[in-house]
């Protein structure tokens, strides 16, 4: 028999951040919100379309399990990372917002006894079945690409936060709205939005269960989806997962992960501005290019961290999630000598003086362990091809991206009243969107991260009125972020319409041109919303 439950009380209606939010960080206790409204979950602009949309995954819902109550349906958001790229598994700040665009799980608890099915509204992929029984063992393939290997990662990261869980039978059908590989964080939404219906699930179908609301807390939620997400391959950091969670509507959020996971919403203090998200339509599938890229980035300025603290006395580094040491370990650590963050510069120029970077038979020497060592430890779970690790590059990019972060986030904090007039909140937005692109340049410089459409969009973003623009997410394609002035929102996006995506893809849709640029601005984080939500 399908149960009811009655949320018309909701524990949090999401429209405004609870009160932790403003003291410092997100407090272990705030649970992921159980929401009854869509108002609640989106902005005024957003509502009608997402009005339509879910009617939709609701009547595809019925159709295909016309007998069936739908119980809940998990939502998680993508996110656009505004500055701070490729810091975070170096466990340094980072400053992402979610966004609009989310991914919805639609759950019937109870159906096919001993089973989760998994439908996707998306034709590309196709449905699955599991067994419940085997969940407990399964391990993720991570060398295939399988789409539903991101709904296993949730599925572990549930099981991590209780093994003994009892996973009911589940009917799901998948509506993800964020596009697959374009550095607005699917994969994230993805895996945070399974866990979150499995644990939800559980919690619905628990013997004298009269809710499912605080099914899970949100750092509990972010961390485990962390550690899970890497098994589907991709070695990844935690700000996909923060983002996704903890976002704010109208907020950034400032992620720290030293010494420990902390979200600081910060407002912005300037009216006259817009975030406009411009994907370059180049998929850049993380999983399939991990081994010369993302995965071979995270082996570089780990490998990076640990031959600073051999060559520089610091002794061992504490290890970031049985992987490694990192750069934050070694800022930390030579804070502690007195030595400032130009001075650990310094010593990276130092010790990889070597412009053209190093072979592992370097490595091994720098380093003081045998390839055999270097290779188990560091590129066996997430394997690599490389010809030379580029340490100096990478490590300098990390420290002056962190540097960055620093920047942004105090100038976020102190707002433009030093200046107090519309050419001084010009010039204050200006300063703002340099230290994006100053980023980019680094992220395509150092970083190695770029690509030609992302520069030639960057290009053409400040050639056409933005203050800023950069690339967002892990780059190699994907989408790009520009800071415009408001008043130019809407013809910046038009000229970008025919300047890039005309051009290059002569006869593209309206409604794909509309699917790659959009003005955004920052959303709520993860919410259950119940079966029979109203608007
Ligand atoms: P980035 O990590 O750079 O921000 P991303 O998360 O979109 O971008 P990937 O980490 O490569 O890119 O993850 C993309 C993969 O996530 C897809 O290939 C697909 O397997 C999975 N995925 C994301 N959204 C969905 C969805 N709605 N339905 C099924 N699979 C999805
Ligand atoms: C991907 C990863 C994140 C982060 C970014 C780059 O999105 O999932 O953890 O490393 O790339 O900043
Ligand atoms: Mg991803």
């Amino acid at each position: 028999m399908p149960r009811s439950f009655d949320f018309s009380t909701p524990t949090s209606t999401g429209s405004s951040p609870p009160s932790e939010f403003f003291e410092g960080g997100v407090g272990a206790s705030s649970f992921v919100p159980v929401i009854s409204t869509l108002s609640a979950v989106y902005s005024k602009s957003a509502l009608p379309a997402q009005e339509q949309r879910w009617g939709s995954l609701v009547a595809s819902f019925k159709r295909l399990y016309p007998n069936e109550e739908l119980t809940f349906i998990a939502r998680s958001p993508g996110r656009v990372n505004l500055i701070g790229e490729h810091i975070d598994y170096s466990l340094f700040d980072v400053l992402p917002m979610a966004i609009t665009q989310d991914v919805l799980i639609a759950v019937h608890v109870g159906g096919s006894e001993g089973k989760i099915v998994l439908n996707n509204a998306d034709p590309r992929f196709p449905t699955r079945t599991f067994n419940i029984a085997d969940l407990k063992d399964t391990e993720i393939d991570a060398t295939v690409h399988e789409w539903s290997n991101y709904f296993l990662a949730g599925v572990k990261g549930a099981l991590s936060l209780n093994p003994l869980a009892e996973i009911p039978s589940m009917h799901c059908l998948i509506d993800g709205r964020i596009p697959t590989g374009s550095g607005l964080s699917s994969s994230s939404a993805f895996v945070c939005a399974s866990l979150l219906a499995i644990v939800t699930a559980v919690k619905a179908a628990a013997p004298g269960s009269e809710s499912f609301a605080n099914a899970v807390t949100k750092p509990d939620l972010v961390q485990s989806a962390v550690v899970s997400e890497r098994h589907v391959g991709v070695n990844s950091g935690g700000m996909d997962q923060s983002a996704s969670v903890f976002g704010v509507p109208g907020h950034a959020l400032r992620v720290q992960f030293y010494p420990e996971l902390k979200a600081t919403p910060i407002a912005f203090q300037a009216d006259e501005f817009a975030f406009v998200i411009a994907n370059t339509l180049v998929v850049a599938d993380k999983h399939v290019t991990g081994p010369i890229h993302y995965n071979l980035r995270v082996v570089e300025t780990t490998l990076a961290a640990e031959i600073l603290a051999k060559q520089c006395g610091l002794g061992p580094l504490p290890i970031r999630d049985g992987f490694g040491g990192t750069l934050r370990g070694v800022v930390e650590a030579f804070k502690v000598r007195g030595v400032d963050i130009a001075g650990v510069m310094d010593k990276v120029k130092q010790v990889f003086s070597k412009q053209e970077g190093y072979t592992l038979a370097e490595t091994v020497q720098l380093l003081g362990q045998s390839e055999i060592e270097i290779t188990q430890k560091y590129m066996t779970r997430f394997p690599v091809r490389f010809e030379r690790f580029q340490f100096r590059a990478r490590a300098l990019h990390v420290l002056e991206e962190a540097e960055r972060v620093k920047k942004y986030c105090e100038m976020l904090n102190h707002a433009p009243a030093e200046h107090g007039d519309i050419d001084g909140e010009e010039k204050y937005l200006r300063a703002l969107a340099s230290i994006m692109t100053a980023s980019h340049t680094s992220c395509r410089d150092l970083f190695d991260c770029s690509c030609a459409q992302l520069d030639e969009i960057v290009s053409l973003a400040l050639a056409n009125g933005a203050y800023g623009s950069r690339l967002s997410g892990a780059g190699w394609g994907g989408a790009t972020v520009s800071l415009v002035p408001k008043d130019k929102a809407v013809e910046f996006v038009q000229c970008l319409k025919k300047e890039y995506y005309l051009k290059h893809f002569p006869g593209i849709s309206e409604e794909k041109i509309n699917d790659a640029i959009c003005i955004t601005e920052p959303a709520l984080g993860s919410a259950v919303v119940v079966g029979n939500y109203s608007v």
